[in-house]
């Protein structure tokens, strides 16, 4: 449906038949999402889920799920930093696709979910050591916040703190609930701090053990 609807699109169209193009893409586009989180969703529940382990670079996994994100947060008028702090190592050995995964969940619900200010995405040091070295990322918002009676839900598969049919905001609810069980497969706990209309912290801790130099992919 993407490729066709993008061959369409290609081709002369007047202004309506290529609004009407654009809206069966940008539509396609959201289908996939939800049908990729609820694959995902389906692959964890049944056990089926394995977390590869190789060498990465950080740095290279984090400009990745920005790219898009940045992009996005600029439309929106928001400012996007990230921060790496220095002491952080620049090669580990973890999955980098679910490790980018979660990133993108968080930094997106943050975009998704703040009309003003600004987004920030920390990453620190927090246990050295080739056995217990762990990572600390954290993703400031100062967006619509959650109270704390919604916090206890917001891990559970398809919770929404608004389920109001007038929401504003789009999604299924999975993104979090991924997250949190793709990051306690990778062995790390994920959590969040937040005040209602001043902004929310989403964080997890990985442990993530030292990557080989030799061959980061
Ligand atoms: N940064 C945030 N600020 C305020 N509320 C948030 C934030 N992140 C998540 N939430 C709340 O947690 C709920 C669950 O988040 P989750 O990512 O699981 O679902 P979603 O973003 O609504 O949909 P999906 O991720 O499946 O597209 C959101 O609907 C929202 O109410
Ligand atoms: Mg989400």
């Amino acid at each position: 449906v993407i490729g066709m609807t993008e061959l369409l699109l290609d081709t002369e169209l007047d202004d309506e038949q290529r609004e009407y193009a654009q809206i069966v893409r940008s539509s396609a586009d959201s289908l996939l999402v939800i049908i990729n989180d609820i694959l995902d969703f389906s692959k964890i529940e049944a056990g089926k889920l394995n977390i590869e382990s190789v060498s990465f670079k950080l740095e290279e996994i984090v400009d990745r799920a920005c790219r898009l994100l940045e992009i996005k947060a600029r439309e929106k008028g928001l400012q996007f930093d990230r921060k790496i702090a220095d002491e952080v190592p620049t090669i580990f050995s973890t999955d980098p696709g679910r490790l980018r995964q979660v990133l993108t969940n968080l930094i997106g619900n943050a975009i998704k979910f703040t009309q003003q200010g600004s987004v920030r995405l920390e990453i620190s040091l927090t246990a050295k050591g080739q056995a217990q070295q762990q990572l600390h990322f954290a993703v400031h918002d100062t967006g619509i916040g959650i109270s704390a009676g919604q916090v206890s839900e917001l891990f559970s598969p398809f919770s929404q703190a608004d389920t109001s049919t007038t929401r504003r905001f789009g999604g299924t609810g999975l993104g979090l609930s991924i997250s949190k069980r793709l990051v306690e497969l990778m062995g790390g706990r994920i959590g969040v701090d937040s005040t209602p209309r001043v902004g929310s912290t989403f964080w997890f801790d990985l442990p993530l053990p030292p990557g080989e130099a030799g061959n980061p992919a």
